[in-house]
């Protein structure tokens, strides 16, 4: 949809039109209270229902949530006000008013301009073809880039004259102001002299937005020279730190697939594409904007960036990883994958000589946002002493300010504090942990081994609570729908569980209701079949009986709500054991405050830590947020 302004008169006359109760009821189950409807609140975690909707707006009692239908859309689906619109006028059949005579000139100018950029396709493709793109056909064909994927990534060639696109533009009817407003000409500064080609003698990656339309350039030089490559500048259609290379493509296999890979470049794209990893899209050359993490989580909850292992690419990854902090919601996070091979090559480099295996088992390892956070900030420091502990801290505490959901924040906190209670002392569960790992330099890569020596662990009353909470939504699928925030906002400890917590979230987010049948076999296809033996042959049933298939939704969910629930209280048992821990270690006020505060939670509440996600953050971490 193009920037139609909306006029409230219109947006008015839909929110009469619109029947709350039916959007609301399409994502949570309402029961009748008198005149209104109650369920429970989407937003928060609840066990009594105090989401209340009535005729023109919905209220939780419990957490504050308020607004219209648009408001519900716009937080529940992550669509924007005038998507909101749209979708809800399509629903009940009213069409989006006529633009302003403005706003049609300049969707006009956009279209002028998306029509000119498609016939530049056209013509860098046939010149690839003709005798003049042999030597860009060579290069091209040197790095195993095949017909197929010249085909589907559009590839061109921009032969070395001044003028040669622009007169065949000209020829077609396109006139020069519209050829250099859609940066496809350079004008020079000074009068008089014609504006030319922008691109000479480069191989051509047309630039596609989310609907695959074409709305820029990227033009690589054959071999070496400056710059390596060459972009099309800002135009009304093309906003580089809005835009993902490969987005159209990677989408759909992503949705499939249940993530998607953030890689670094072009050619990383087309790399990953050529072996099967269709679901890879890369930003454009800068680091991961807001915009472009947005437009990620439309795809997935939990994308994996997999920058090339070298200094600018970790600058890129650590980059993203503060970028994502401000706008970190439940259920939502960015996960870090790092290739670590001998010859330190791009993912693009990987793809070529490696299996296909060793890719996956790099991403199935990716780092978490925390693990992310704890090794750039340990990355090269020793941590031995109490001042090296402290320092750290303090260092992580500025990342977490950061985060702005305050459950979040608090959440992310505590795990922090762990590890860096844990770190340099005694045998340390990850090799992050151990100063002396010969990792600091390197980032904290999972060989194979290591991830399959995690997968034959033991199972522990921790990562069985972890199987049943996964068992009871692979059998009961519809029961995702009321407790899928929660576990997005819980990592498993167990690294084989959690990455099939992810793969049910990123099953239930791609929004194809599916039942048990459906869900598990396309979990099989997605690589998940040994962690469903694991967690649906391992004989849960007899422990607990809610994971059976026979028993009904209620009996599913409360039993999913019980589990959780002692599953919490375990984790925060964990935590105030750690910091008592602490407190002994290094008694200090601010120790004091959080071991008294967190035994509070723990005694107060049944699921501490589901109470501390609700609420604000206690007062003893407020206190010591100041320091
Ligand atoms: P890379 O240098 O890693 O490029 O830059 P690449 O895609 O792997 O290409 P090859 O394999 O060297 O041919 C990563 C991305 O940074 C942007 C491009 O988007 C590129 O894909 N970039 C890089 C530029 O915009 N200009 C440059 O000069 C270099
Ligand atoms: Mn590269």
């Amino acid at each position: 949809m193009g920037a139609v302004a909306l006029p409230s008169d219109f947006v008015e006359a839909l929110r009469a039109r619109v029947d709350l109760a039916a959007v609301i009821g399409k994502r949570v189950r309402l029961i009748r209270r008198g005149r209104d409807l109650l369920g429970l609140c989407p937003f928060h975690n609840e066990k009594t229902p105090s989401f209340t909707v009535f005729d023109d707006h919905y209220h939780c009692f419990g957490c504050g949530a308020h607004g219209s239908a648009f408001d519900f859309l716009m937080k529940m689906e992550g669509l924007s006000f005038p998507e909101a619109v749209e979708r809800l006028a399509s629903d009940v059949g009213m069409a989006l008013p006529e633009p302003s005579p403005e706003a049609r000139e300049a969707a006009e100018r956009r279209r002028g301009l998306a029509e000119v950029v498609e016939t530049a396709v056209r013509h860098f493709q046939r010149s690839l073809q003709l005798p003049e793109g042999q030597e860009a056909r060579a290069y091209l064909q040197r790095r195993g880039v095949g017909d197929d994927l010249i085909e589907r990534f559009r590839l061109g060639f921009a032969p070395a004259g001044r003028n040669g696109l622009r007169e065949a533009l000209a020829r077609e009817g396109f006139d020069e102001p519209t050829m250099v407003a859609a940066g496809l000409l350079v004008a020079p500064d000074e009068g008089g002299r014609a504006p030319y080609d922008r691109f000479r003698g480069r191989v051509m990656f047309p630039i596609m937005d989310r609907r695959g339309r074409a709305v820029a350039f990227g033009g690589r030089i054959l071999g070496h020279g400056e710059p390596k490559y060459l972009n099309s500048p800002e135009t009304p259609l093309f906003h580089k730190g809005q835009m993902l290379y490969g987005l159209h493509l990677a989408a759909p296999a992503a949705r499939q697939a249940g993530t998607l890979i953030v890689a670094e470049g072009y050619m990383d794209v087309i790399g990953l594409h050529r072996v099967g990893f269709a679901h890879a899209l890369a930003p454009l050359g800068t680091a991961l904007t807001p915009e472009q993490i947005g437009e990620l989580w439309r795809v997935v909850p939990e994308p994996v960036v997999l920058f090339d292992p070298d200094a600018a690419g970790l600058r890129a990854a650590a980059r993203a990883a503060e970028r994502v902090l401000p706008i970190l919601r439940a259920g939502l996070g960015l996960r870090f994958s790092f290739l670590s091979t001998d010859t330190g090559d791009d993912p693009d480099g990987v793809a070529r000589r490696y299996a296909p295996q060793f890719l996956k088992s790099a991403l199935s390892a990716a780092l978490s946002l925390s693990d992310m956070l704890f090794w750039m900030e340990t990355r090269g420091r020793p941590v031995r002493t109490p001042e090296d502990r402290a320092a750290l801290e303090a260092r992580l505490r500025r990342h977490v300010d950061c985060i702005g959901d305050v459950s979040l924040r608090s959440h992310m906190l505590w795990g922090l504090r762990e590890r860096v209670r844990q770190a340099g002392r005694g045998p340390a569960r990850g090799r992050g942990d151990r100063p002396d790992a010969g990792w600091r330099d390197k980032p904290p890569v999972l060989s194979a081994r290591e991830a399959a020596a995690n997968a034959g662990e033991a199972d522990t009353v921790g990562s069985r609570r972890e199987a049943i909470l996964l068992a009871v939504l692979l059998v009961h699928p519809d029961v995702i729908d009321r407790v899928g925030e929660r576990l997005g906002s819980v990592g498993f400890a167990d690294p084989v569980l959690d990455a099939l917590r992810q793969g049910i979230l990123a099953a239930a987010a791609a929004g194809d209701a599916l039942d048990s049948e459906g869900l598990q076999s396309h979990l099989r296809r997605c690589g998940f079949a040994a962690s469903l033996a694991r967690v649906l042959d391992g004989g849960l049933g007899a422990h607990a009986f809610f994971t059976r298939p026979g028993v009904v939704f209620e009996t599913a969910l409360a039993g999913w709500e019980e589990t959780f629930a002692f599953y919490c209280r375990e984790r925060m048992r964990h935590e105030l054991n750690q910091h008592k821990q602490a407190l002994a270690d290094s008694p200090s006020v601010e120790a004091y405050e959080i071991f008294q505060a967190l035994k509070a939670q723990a005694d107060g509440h049944a699921d501490g830590v589901a109470a501390i996600r609700t609420e604000s953050e206690p007062t003893a971490l407020k206190g010591s947020s100041e320091s």
